[in-house]
């Protein structure tokens, strides 16, 4: 069965060919990022602008790669909840559209089930860099943010077979959410943990303005934390009981210890503070952060852990499932390919094959609906 797959939730175009839920056709990305990083964030009017312009360039592209003819593509699957409510309309309408006017079924797919299923598809497709995929970084100095890696409960003997085992557990962390998901089958998600304010990718790019680094945050610290000690500063971990986040008191944690260290006053504005860093004080503060963020992610994960004891495997996904120093603290976690980690097509043909296999039916194209803000469950 050959699904394409269209994603358009957040900053990026994309389309993807998928075969049987797992294997890669073509995938084909076109990011936004060099626009944002000028403005240092996502502008919704203008993401929405640029989707409408790459959308059908970008699909025409994912069936050409796959040498498919709309005569082969047997479904459409398309984002149509959360995100940024232009940038899912123009997915959603052009994935209507072609539903209607190829005769398609359609299938709505939530987006953070997207990430969840980038951990099925395989790897392997050679051309993947070219398309717009991002790189993966090296390992962080020292690895330091690996020691809790051992804490994990065992039986991952890293994994076992090839792709993840139910029940498992799923921690999702992107850009707009973090969350602990608990999945007892294919296409079964309870929610377990979340945040309690902002999503740890939301606070990689917040504490990345704070030190002057580029937009989007993840990478570029996780760059500058390579030449960083990560134990140059102490961030405390929140105080969140049980499965809960919380990362907007981490953010603040590093503004004061950025102050301090500046031995400037907490009424200095933020914005100023990147003028009196050096480079090894934004590489430490970077490393110490990472290290911070990981730890925390780990230690909940743990605690997860021991309360869901049959789990058989766990799952990471969503952008900041690209960081390799967190790649590199869960070594019996799955995590997607590298280049499968942020927003692609790839992701919502897998979920929607899977979905399809679980007995979800197609949706009326006439009537399909967005839901910027609903829950995965
Ligand atoms: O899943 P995603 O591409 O979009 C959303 O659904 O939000 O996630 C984007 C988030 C951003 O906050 C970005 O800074 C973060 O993922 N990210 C990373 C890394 N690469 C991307 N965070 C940490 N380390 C990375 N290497
Ligand atoms: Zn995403």
């Amino acid at each position: 069965m050959k699904i394409l797959g269209i994603e358009t939730s957040c900053d990026e175009t994309a389309a993807s060919v998928v075969e049987d839920g797992v294997s890669i056709l073509s995938n084909v990305v076109v990011s936004q990022i060099d626009i944002f990083a000028e403005y240092g964030g996502v502008i919704p009017e203008v993401a929405a602008r640029s989707h409408l312009e790459a959308m059908m360039p970008v699909i025409n592209k994912a069936l050409a790669d796959a040498s498919c003819s709309w005569d082969d593509i047997d479904a459409i699957a398309v984002t149509h909840a959360p995100g940024l409510l232009g940038s899912l309309l123009i997915g959603t309408l052009t994935a209507r559209t072609l539903a209607i006017l190829h005769d398609k079924p359609l299938y709505a797919v939530h987006h953070l089930k997207s990430h969840v299923y980038a951990n099925w598809l395989n790897g392997g497709l050679s051309e993947m860099a070219s398309l717009g995929a991002r790189r993966s970084l090296p390992s962080p100095r020292g690895s330091r943010a690996t020691t809790r890696a051992a804490a994990l409960r065992t039986p991952f003997d890293k994994p076992s077979s090839d792709k993840p085992t139910f029940p498992l557990l799923a921690l999702v962390i992107s850009g707009g959410h973090t969350q602990i998901l608990y999945m007892p089958g294919h296409n079964q998600f309870e929610i377990i943990g979340t945040t309690y304010d902002d999503a740890v990718g939301e606070c990689f790019d917040k504490v990345a303005k704070i030190l002057g680094l580029p937009y989007p945050g993840g990478p570029s610290i996780a760059k500058a934390a390579l030449d960083g000690d990560p134990n140059r500063y102490h961030l405390p971990h929140p105080k969140v009981e049980g499965l809960d986040f919380s990362f907007s008191g981490l953010k603040t944690a590093v503004l004061r210890a950025v102050q301090k260290e500046l031995g400037l006053p907490i009424s200095h504005p933020s914005h100023d503070l990147k003028n009196h860093l050096s480079s090894q004080q934004v590489a430490d503060f970077a490393a110490s952060f990472q290290k911070t963020a990981v730890d925390i992610l780990c230690e909940k994960l743990k605690i997860a852990l021991d309360m869901h004891p049959d789990a058989k495997s766990v799952v990471v996904a969503g952008g900041v499932s690209a960081n390799q120093a967190l790649r590199e603290a869960l070594p019996e976690a799955y995590f997607p390919i590298p280049a499968l980690s942020g927003d692609n097509g790839a992701m919502v043909a897998a979920a929607c094959y899977f979905e399809i296999q679980s007995g979800v039916k197609p949706v009326d194209p006439y009537k399909l609906n967005i839901y910027p803000r609903i829950s995965i469950d």
